[in-house]
């Protein structure tokens, strides 16, 4: 057996995870790997062996430096959580009076509330404010199971602002431990100061943003807002254009509020994912099966915002993969936790607990580009895995509103340990 064994997680109670490097759709994302009393082997903090705990004493020689009994509790994949809006100074707890009045999250927006509110004391707020401000979220993000997270810019919108939100993403991926992908948001909103010259914004985006952002190597992904009073289609898609001709990789967000027919944009730019999707109409839907995209839902921004919810069911039919998110922000979704989500997604879209764990699991991964190295639990994977305190797997999403970690585990270190 390759490499000292340097953590052995023994005694699973069940092991469930899927398998593979690819996102999987239809009847293919309900295919999971369960294995009852279990082991998992790592060594150098990738994974080197998993199988039947009866069996590892004839398997594993006894040399490595650390056993965690998981006392027959579940053990998955860490989360993925492949859409978030993390970099942020202030929250936003006066909207909530606001909606309980009447207000939409568009007119909340168009009064220079909602995302313009965050941008002003963003743009106020230092690289290292918004560093302390990250990390803090990014502490509670581990301590419900998230492994990888994958965040925007996009409440700077000045190129400085924005470049100072993406080295936020950069100093916070080195110093904590959830591994974090950067996606290049300028286009979240129309700022105050361009609200009367939206081409002049559009133009600041494509000839100083995106060529700066891909000089300093500083985001990965590039995501537009196509919405109703936001970026319409021919905007979205110039800006996405001009980002993959940088090398960054389109991520929209599409028919979140209004039917706009964002979706078929996802298609046409080889979007590596369309996210919210909560109005995509049939047509949208099915170009979207012609193409690799995959589906980032957020049914937390359906339950916060009083939406509808996106129809997983008719994905699942269109062999679409679907990834399920938080869309963590201070307006539409302020929580760090993926695990209602999980709950939502089996009690309003009706997947399966199984369909929903590829969907935070290895679907995500794909959706952030990082499934050749998380998202399942097989060997040569990285070793990221939580230990929940659940007996099984429907427990996982039947059993909510609180937090069901034990232990999680990020590249074979303890990183959480609630255990005691
Ligand atoms: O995904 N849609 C745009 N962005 C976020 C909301 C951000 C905010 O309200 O601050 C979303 O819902
Ligand atoms: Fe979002």
């Amino acid at each position: 057996m390759p490499g000292k064994i340097d953590l052995l997680v023994r005694n699973i109670g069940l092991l469930a995870t899927p398998l593979g490097n690819e996102a999987k759709g239809g009847k293919k994302q309900s295919n999971i790997l369960l294995i009852q009393n279990a082991y998992i082997a790592v060594s150098d903090g990738r994974i080197i062996k998993v199988g039947i705990d009866n069996e590892y004493n004839k398997d594993i020689s006894s040399f490595h430096t650390r056993v965690i009994d998981a006392k027959h509790s579940l053990v998955t994949p860490g989360l993925v959580d492949a859409h978030t809006h993390l970099i942020f100074a202030g929250w936003r707890q006066k909207e909530l009076s606001l909606k309980l009045k009447g207000y939409t999250y568009l007119d909340i927006l168009k009064q220079g509330g909602g995302i313009l509110s965050t941008v002003q004391s963003t743009r106020k707020a230092s690289l290292e404010e918004l560093v302390e401000n990250g990390s803090h979220a990014l502490d509670i993000m581990l301590a419900h199971g998230t492994t990888t997270c994958e965040v925007k810019s996009g409440y700077g919108l000045t190129v400085e602002d924005e470049l100072k939100s993406l080295q936020a993403i950069r100093e916070l991926h080195k110093s904590q431990n959830v591994e974090l992908a950067a996606t290049f948001m300028g286009a979240h909103a129309i700022p105050e100061e361009f609200k009367n010259n939206k081409k002049g914004y559009i133009e600041l985006i494509c000839t100083q943003m995106i060529p700066q952002v891909a000089k300093q190597g500083i985001a990965e992904f590039c995501d537009v807002f196509c919405e109703d009073s936001v970026f319409d289609l021919a905007e979205s898609r110039q800006i996405l254009k001009c980002g993959k001709s940088y090398g960054l990789i389109p991520k929209i967000h599409a028919d979140e509020i209004t039917s706009m027919g964002g979706a078929r944009i996802a298609g046409e730019v080889a979007a590596i994912s369309a996210e919210h999707l909560i109005h995509a109409g049939e047509e949208e839907l099915e170009a979207m099966s012609h193409s690799n995209t995959i589906a980032v839902l957020l049914p937390g921004t359906s339950l916060y915002l009083g939406e509808d919810f996106a129809q997983a069911m008719r994905m699942k039919e269109l062999n679409i993969p679907v990834a399920i998110a938080t869309d963590f922000n201070p307006g539409s979704c302020p929580t760090e936790s993926l695990q209602l989500p999980m709950t939502l997604a089996c009690l309003k879209y009706k997947l399966s607990p199984e369909e929903v764990l590829t969907a935070v699991t290895l679907n995500a991964a794909a959706a952030v580009a990082r499934a050749e190295q998380v998202g399942t639990i097989e060997k040569g994977k990285q070793a990221d895995f939580v230990i929940w305190n659940a007996p099984d797997l429907e427990f996982l999403f039947y059993h909510y509103g609180v937090n069901l970690v034990n232990q999680v585990i990020k590249k074979g270190r303890i990183v959480v340990d609630r255990s005691c």
